[in-house]
Parts: C-alpha cells; sequence; structure tokens
C-alpha cells in the first residue's frame, strides 16, 4: 500500500461531475478571464470568510504582492515575516520592492515569536505579515496590540489556513488585507496555479481591482503600474465547486488528526492552541530522530516531506536585522516532519501510518 501526503484522484473522482460540467460549461460559454466565475467566487469566497471584499488574483505570492503594493508598501520598506514560511512569502514581499525581515518563531508551533518582533522592528518597518502555518492561525490579539501599538499594517498570509479560526473568527479578516494561495496541494486547490485577497477596506479593494489588471480603471486607462494577476474563469469555476466542500473537507482533516494526536507519542505533537480552530493543512510532527524515520516510512511506502528544510534566513536573498535571534526556527527545522494528511485518507492507512511510527520509536 503506497499513502501519499495527498489523493488528488480521489478528490477528483468525489467530485468528478460537478467538475467537468465546470469546465466544459466555461470553454463553451466562451469568457475566460474576468467574467461571471471570477464575480461569483469573489462573491461566494468573502461571503464564506465573512469579508466584505474578495478580488480573485493569479496566485497566493501575487496576492501577497499585490496587498503590500495596495497599502503603499514597496521601495524602502521593511516588513517582518516569520523565518519559518515557505518561501513564496518572501517573495511576495521581495515583488513589491520592499524587504522581508524574518522573525524568529515558536520552539513548540513554528508561528512567528511575537514577544521578539518590537526587538526587530525599525523606522523602516510598515507591516507585519503572520503566517498561520500548517493551518494553525497566529497569536492575532498580542500581534494586533504590537501593529497598533507601532502604526504598522497586517497582511495575514492565509495560504496553508482557508477555514481556520482564531477565537472563533475565520482568519483573513484580522489585517488589512489577507492572501489566500489555491495551489493544487491547498485545502481547497485550484487544477494550476491560483489567488484570492480579501479585505474589508474599500479603497484597497479598488486599487487591487485595478492593480491586479495592468492598473487599469476602465476604459483603455492605466493610473498605477500594475500588474497581470488575473483568476481564469475556469480555475474560478473549478474553485467555485470546492469551496461548497471547504467544511466537510476541513471536518476530515480534524478527525484524521485527532487520530494522530490520539495514538503518537506525546513527545512527537506540536503544541495546538486552545484559542484556534485548525485547518490542518499539513500535519507536521517534531522528531529528533529524523532521518531514521523518514527512512522506515519510505521503506513503507509513507510518503513523508519537510515544511520547510531551511528557513528564509538560510537564502541569500534574505537580509536579517542583527538583533534578532533566529535560533529557535533554525533548530525547529532540523526536526519537522510532515506526514501525510488529508481528508480522503482510510481508517486502514491512518493505522498503518501509527503502526510504523510508534514501532520505530520501540525499537
Ligand atoms: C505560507 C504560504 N505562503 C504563500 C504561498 C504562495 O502561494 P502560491 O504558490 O499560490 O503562489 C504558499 C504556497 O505555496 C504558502 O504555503
Amino acid at each position: 500500500m503506497k499513502i501519499g501526503l495527498n489523493n488528488f484522484p480521489k478528490e477528483y473522482s468525489y467530485i468528478k461531475e460537478q467538475i467537468d460540467s465546470a469546465i466544459s460549461s466555461v470553454v463553451s460559454n466562451g469568457s475566460y478571464i474576468l467574467g461571471e466565475n471570477v464575480k461569483s467566487f469573489e462573491k461566494n469566497f468573502s461571503r464564506y470568510l465573512g469579508s466584505k471584499f474578495c478580488v480573485g488574483v493569479a496566485s497566493g505570492t501575487d496576492a501577497i504582492t499585490l496587498s503590500l503594493i495596495a497599502n503603499n508598501i514597496g521601495d524602502g520598506d521593511e516588513v517582518i515575516t516569520p523565518n519559518l514560511t515557505a518561501y513564496p512569502t518572501a517573495v511576495g514581499i521581495l515583488n513589491s520592492g520592499a524587504t522581508p525581515i524574518p522573525a524568529d518563531v515558536y520552539n513548540f508551533n513554528g508561528l512567528i515569536n511575537v514577544d521578539k518582533i518590537e526587538k526587530i522592528l525599525t523606522k523602516k518597518t510598515k507591516a507585519i505579515i503572520p503566517v498561520h502555518l500548517y493551518g494553525h492561525p497566529c497569536n492575532m490579539d498580542s500581534l494586533k496590540k504590537i501593529c497598533d501599538k507601532n502604526d504598522l499594517i497586517i497582511v495575514e498570509d492565509c495560504a496553508q489556513a482557508l477555514g481556520a479560526e482564531y477565537r472563533g473568527r475565520k482568519v483573513g479578516s484580522f489585517g488589512k488585507a489577507a492572501a489566500f494561495s489555491f495551489y493544487p496541494t491547498k485545502n481547497i486547490g485550484a487544477y494550476g496555479d491560483a489567488g484570492a485577497i480579501v479585505t474589508n477596506d474599500e479603497s484597497v479593494y479598488n486599487q487591487l481591482v485595478s492593480l491586479r489588471n495592468y492598473g487599469n480603471i476602465g476604459g483603455y486607462l492605466h493610473q498605477i503600474r500594475g500588474l497581470n494577476s488575473r483568476l481564469d474563469e475556469i480555475q474560478a469555476a473549478i474553485l467555485n465547486v470546492k469551496l461548497n466542500y471547504i467544511e466537510e473537507w476541513n471536518n476530515k482533516r480534524t478527525i484524521n488528526a485527532t487520530y494522530y494526536k490520539q495514538n503518537l507519542k506525546n513527545e512527537l505533537i506540536l503544541h495546538e492552541e486552545k484559542t484556534v480552530k485548525h485547518a490542518h493543512h499539513i500535519f507536521a510532527i517534531k522528531t529528533d530522530r529524523r532521518k531514521g524515520l523518514v527512512n522506515a516510512m519510505k521503506n513503507n511506502h509513507i510518503e513523508t516531506k519537510i515544511h520547510y528544510p531551511i528557513t528564509l534566513s538560510g537564502n541569500d536573498t534574505i537580509d536579517i536585522n542583527q538583533k534578532t535571534n533566529l535560533s529557535d526556527s533554525i533548530d525547529f527545522v532540523k526536526k519537522i516532519l510532515s506526514i501525510p494528511m488529508n481528508p480522503w485518507l482510510e481508517e486502514k492507512e491512518l493505522f498503518s501510518i501509527v503502526r510504523i511510527i510508534n514501532d520505530f520509536y520501540d525499537r
């Protein structure tokens, strides 16, 4: 039995008829860019999240870039983000012209360590991008306090956390804007690249609508420097189908995560705050014996991956504020290991994954 981190064919067979009909209706309808499907997805997505506005864009990376530009952040500005995140978070910042400044993370769950942020603020700091890593929301109360005190904006990186909640409220409405990715592995994934931004600020929304479409303000007039970063009609039609399943699929992820938490050794489990509803995008464990465990899993045809093997500061593109101590993030990436997590895992597969990990530790 081969068990992957994801199981795309199983998902497709579950919704095949709806997906096939959504795609064929776009193709036969003949409207491929910024049509009715994008409009309806934006409406459905903002309604699901409880946000006023949504703008569909080409990727999660662009969603970060455009969110910053729409808030006048760019050349000469610094944006703080956790040292442990998918590298595209940093690309999103770099593409706006701003400089990403990595902050350390908590050693118990890998999320941005709020207590270490104030030390690395400079006159150039304009924003913080918290990343709800693995689907676990960041400590938004404390972050908001720091941002209010220092006149900084928050742009949430929600790429891994669709449907996650902090104190009963869905992530995506805690800052000026929030970036979502529909990269195929995400809790709802496109069949290609896609992303979205949500905001409650109408002027930011208007900027974003223009920015994603060459800076167009109507007719052939362009007032600002924009991008070509539109969500395609085909991807929007697909996402409209999948959005109907997000709660059902996230619930299955939670059931699978609960099984892992109840049956794996406590020392392997990352800390989960009581204030959150986790989206369980990735199930990462913390192990001191990673190499051996990876081999044991491989020998039993179970896929594992490291999210992420290096921190942002491990890349030449990233400047470090010398005042920051990034040791927890650097230590954390040496120990984490992601095991299969998706809504399609069967009981016998979960049982087998747990047995192999426990046997390895009992050896
Ligand atoms: C935390 C995080 N931020 C940003 C991104 C970028 O999204 P995309 O691949 O859609 O550009 C991703 C996913 O790849 C991600 O996991």
